[in-house]
């Protein structure tokens, strides 16, 4: 990490070690390597995003090691917000023996656990109760399973979630699985979400020159869109390929 990614994540000293470290302590007080954390410049993007937003409520498919959930609960704690469990996580392999509750103990650790509440289950069986409870957040972070299928159902029910305005962001977005959702919300889904561009919100303002390429060619890793209406097509709309 630059000295300047350092800096910019010195607001959650929890995060910054699992950061450094590559690894985090488990319930059984072992070490795990923290292989699939969210990267620096996505987890100061979220941060940066939320603290601009103020967002009240956030929610994420993919808990893992914590460390988005971390950035969320603390900025809600900056924010000066109190703990109401305002940031929902979704994972079924929290306990599984290869994470065993990683992602719970760094929370722990960074004292934040009254800002959580996280969802033992996998995300297709989840998101549809929240519709059906009427939730409604206003930032939410899709980096669950990478597989199209299920981003695309991760995709079709945030939507639904989202409150106006609200902002939905998706994590490797170079991979296959994901671009192709990300081609058929352009392609269909213009009426409810627009793109959001997320450079004011980068690590030094989005001026780094891989960026500035990535965005050029379309490529960066982190993609997010705003909602702008409830999903209105009819059940007969014209199919617009992707
Ligand atoms: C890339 S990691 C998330 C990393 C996290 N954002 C962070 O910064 O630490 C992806 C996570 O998605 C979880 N996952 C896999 N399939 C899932 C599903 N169907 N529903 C919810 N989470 C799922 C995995 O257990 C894994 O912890």
């Amino acid at each position: 990490m630059t000295a300047l990614r350092r800096s910019e994540l010195d607001f959650c000293p929890v995060l910054k070690e699992l950061l450094q470290t590559r690894r985090g302590m488990t319930r059984s007080g072992d070490y795990a390597h923290t292989a699939n954390i969210s990267t620096p410049n996505n987890l100061i993007t979220l941060r940066n995003l939320h603290l601009a937003t103020g967002a009240k409520k956030t929610m994420e498919v993919g808990f893992g090691c914590a460390g988005s959930g971390l950035v969320f609960m603390q900025t809600h704690k900056d924010l000066g917000t109190l703990p109401q469990r305002q940031h929902l996580a979704i994972d079924p392999y929290q306990r599984a023996p290869w994470l065993d509750q990683i992602g719970l103990v760094a929370v722990e650790h960074a004292g934040l656990t009254e800002y959580l509440d996280l969802r033992e289950e996998v995300s297709s069986l989840v998101l549809p109760n929240l519709v059906m409870a009427k939730a409604r957040y206003d930032l939410a972070y899709i980096d669950g399973s990478h597989l199209f299928e299920d981003v695309f159902v991760d995709f079709y029910f945030v939507l639904r979630l989202l409150a106006d305005q609200g902002i939905v962001l998706f994590d490797d977005c170079a991979s296959p699985h994901i671009s192709k959702v990300l081609r058929f919300i352009r392609a269909n889904c213009a009426s409810s979400l627009r793109e959001f561009d997320l450079t004011p919100y980068r690590p030094a303002g989005g001026k780094s020159l891989k960026y500035r390429v990535a965005r050029l060619l379309g490529r960066t890793q982190m993609v997010a869109f705003q909602k702008i209406g409830e999903p209105d097509r009819a059940w007969d709309s014209p199919f617009r390929n992707f």
